[in-house]
């Protein structure tokens, strides 16, 4: 009867705990690598993320210090960082720096490297070892599952009700490098067996047979081998922790960018292009979580929002079976930081958004992470449904949303003539934003660096594109009447743009209206580069 109790209770905990997690969005920041190793860097370091806006943090847990001593925890780190973050009203992702990290077993304890024997490392072709635990070795997964399993226990004693530890990543950046697959005996002893019947079923192949049989021997086929058995891996941890103390969880990758081949990217670990394979071998795991560091945000984050939004099956992304929410554990921390975050959130409706290392980033390029977080834990409060994402550079520079025929012709902000930054010679910061429609022409646009006209449909069609001067004027001799055909239909205009702060009860609070010069005489909602404002936009129509 008191283990029956016992279940209802923590299931009634775990429904709770996923209702608050589904309207909790992560604004968040991850530590640099060895910034929680010490009870005294916790200390300092997370009432920092706490002025910097952050609602949660992304802090590691070593498994060299959490287990020094083979079977002896310490916990000590682990406290202080829950103890530290309950009193700042923080939520903590740990990151379990396990078996692997960035590919490599750096973070095993010194017990674990030397035992080499007990605990084999992957080889290449060449027989040269790698510092690499095996995936194929019980001992490793073992040692590693005992630890993991020890942290989420513990972690369920501290915090049983997960007001402050949300959610876990687990290992770090897994993946394979230098060498496509792992050629250690117990490794080719796998790769000689059938393709197991779970994987054929998920990936829809029609015949059977082994590893090389079924998908050939090239590097690619090398890395889903790989991808399977290192899903399965972490599988084990996963089930374990959902045993022990059910949360969300989640595996985060290295991109494959820069044309870059299995081996020389950190390959097999959960890519976009192995998203069916990972979602097969490891059930368990909520999410794939891209770290973006390279160029491409928006192309990435694509990728990873499963399955993508009907108008973009062309994209490069994967659709169909595979389902996973967009999570951005990594991002380069820099100056377009906070654009980047409103567009994740405001195109793929992002569970989170962190920069990596934001403790050790300047104030130059944690402002707009503070400012875009400010705006955010406002907009959330209208729980949008319906948004979009915008997010400009020098190049990619415009984006043309049809909203049920009321067409938003949105742009960077220095596509305007009148803004001398765009033509000195320096690179442009990024604009981006994110657009809710609260109904029909009701808008409201949040971020920094963009610029949006409204017209119809039929009033789109019947543009004509005009070169404006500095003033905003159309150059002498481009607004010839003579050439342009009969208008037809109506026309939409600007009815208000306010600027707004946002309650907690989703109530906007009236700061300024912007209008004559600040909307351009009403042709435009905008917002310069270096602002960061909530706009809430009304329309109307005209004939
Ligand atoms: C990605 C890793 O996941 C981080 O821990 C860190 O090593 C960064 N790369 C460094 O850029």
């Amino acid at each position: 009867m008191q283990r029956l109790i016992s279940i209802l209770i923590s299931l009634l905990i775990a429904f709770n705990s996923n209702a608050q997690f589904k309207d909790f969005h992560i604004l968040g920041g991850e530590l640099s690598n060895s910034a929680a190793t010490s009870v005294d860097d916790i200390e300092e370091v997370l009432p920092r993320m706490k002025r910097l806006g952050l609602n949660t943090v992304l802090v590691p847990v070593y498994w060299e210090l959490m287990e020094p001593i083979e079977g002896q925890m310490d916990f000590a780190l682990v406290d202080r960082t829950i103890d530290v973050a309950r009193e700042l009203g923080l939520k903590i992702v740990p990151l379990w720096f396990g078996a692997w990290k960035n590919s490599m077993s750096c973070y095993a304890p010194a017990w674990f490297k030397r035992d080499v024997k007990r605990f084999p490392r992957v080889k290449t072709a060449e027989g040269k070892p790698l510092e690499i635990a095996s995936c194929f070795s019980d001992n490793v997964l073992q040692a590693d599952l005992k630890a993991f399993s020890a942290l989420m226990q513990h972690i369920a004693e501290k915090d049983p009700q997960r007001n402050v530890v949300i959610m876990m990543q687990i290992e770090n950046e897994i993946g394979m490098l230098e060498s496509a697959r792992d050629h250690s005996p117990l490794a080719e002893k796998a790769y000689r067996q059938q393709v197991p019947l779970t994987l054929i079923k998920a990936l829809d192949i029609k015949k059977q047979g082994t590893w090389a049989e079924v998908f050939g021997t090239d590097n690619y086929a090398d890395e889903k081998f790989m991808a399977w058995h290192y899903a399965c891996y972490v599988e084990h941890l996963a089930k374990a922790a959902r045993q022990i103390h059910d949360m969300p969880l989640y595996v985060n990758a290295a991109m494959n960018s820069r044309g870059r081949k299995p081996g020389e990217y950190p390959s097999a670990g959960p890519l976009a292009h192995l998203a069916d394979i990972w979602k097969a071998g490891a059930p368990s795991i909520d999410i794939l979580a891209p770290d973006i560091y390279d160029t491409g945000f928006k192309s990435w984050t694509a990728q990873y929002a499963m399955p993508l939004r009907p108008q973009e099956n062309g994209a490069s992304g994967i659709g169909g079976k595979v389902k996973n929410r967009l999570f951005i554990p990594e991002s380069r921390c820099c100056e377009n930081s906070g654009v980047r975050a409103m567009y994740a959130f405001g195109e793929h409706q992002a569970l989170g958004f962190s920069p990596f290392a934001i403790d050790q980033a300047s104030p130059k390029e944690t402002t707009s992470v503070t400012k875009a977080y400010a705006l955010l834990s406002q907009v959330f409060h209208l729980r949008p449904q319906n948004s979009w994402g915008l997010l400009f550079d020098q190049e990619d520079r415009e984006r043309v949303i049809d909203d049920e025929g009321v067409v938003m012709t949105c742009r960077h902000y220095f596509t305007l003539p009148w803004d001398s930054r765009a033509t000195d010679g320096s690179t442009w910061l990024e604009g981006g934003a994110m657009i809710i429609r609260l109904g029909k022409y009701d808008y409201v646009l949040a971020g920094s660096g963009v610029v949006i006209d409204f017209k119809t449909r039929t009033e789109k069609q019947q543009e004509q594109q005009k070169k404006l001067g500095e003033d905003g004027f159309a150059e002498a001799g481009t607004n010839s009447s003579s050439s342009a055909s009969q208008f037809s239909g109506s026309r939409l205009g600007l009815l208000s743009v306010d600027e707004v702060t946002i309650d907690e009860h989703g109530q906007m609070q009236f700061l300024r209206r912007h209008n004559g010069d600040q909307s351009h005489q009403g042709r435009h909602a905008r917002i310069s580069v270096g602002d960061w404002k909530i706009l809430h936009i009304k329309l109307y129509e005209y004939r």
